[in-house]
């Protein structure tokens, strides 16, 4: 009796070493921040950008780019080990609004975008910067 409570514990003690790893694993996961123009199209010219992005972190400026009506910008980032990533943008519609917003918090967007393919899913329209977590449904999360 005693040996088979050994060969448990043993059994239970590598086990708990084996799945260390994949706890860890969560450290190493690449987030895929998307931003699509979702604007109205421009009546003329309509082939240039009606809206401009500019994101950054504390360590990262990805700069100024301007987007044409459905184009997807998108860049990737990890969670760093204070937990402290955060990118944040001004979305310049041209003629009309610029409004600031956080594309990704850690603490916000970790568990949400992991429910599709470890995407965050920004669309920028003409009431507002919407949010899905499954390309799906959206949500204004913030109105112009
Ligand atoms: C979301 O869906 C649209 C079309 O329904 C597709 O074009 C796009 O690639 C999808 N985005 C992602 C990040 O999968």
């Amino acid at each position: 009796m005693g040996n088979l409570k050994g060969v448990a514990l043993s059994l239970l003690f590598t086990s708990f070493v084996l799945h260390l790893p994949f706890a860890e694993s969560d450290w190493f996961i690449n987030y895929h921040i998307h931003v699509t123009n979702d604007l109205p199209l421009l009546k003329s010219p309509p082939n240039q950008p009606n809206l401009f992005l500019h994101c950054k972190s504390k360590n990262k400026d990805l700069g100024e780019r301007g987007m044409v009506k459905g184009q997807d910008y998108t860049w990737d980032t990890k969670v760093n080990f204070l937990r402290t990533t955060l990118f944040f943008c001004k979305a310049r519609w041209v003629g009309h609004k610029t409004r600031s917003f956080d594309a990704f918090v850690t603490d916000r967007d970790e568990m949400p975008c992991r429910h599709y393919h470890n995407s965050c899913m920004w669309s920028v329209r003409d009431d507002g910067i919407y949010f899905s977590k499954n390309n799906a449904t959206w949500g204004n999360v913030y109105p112009w």
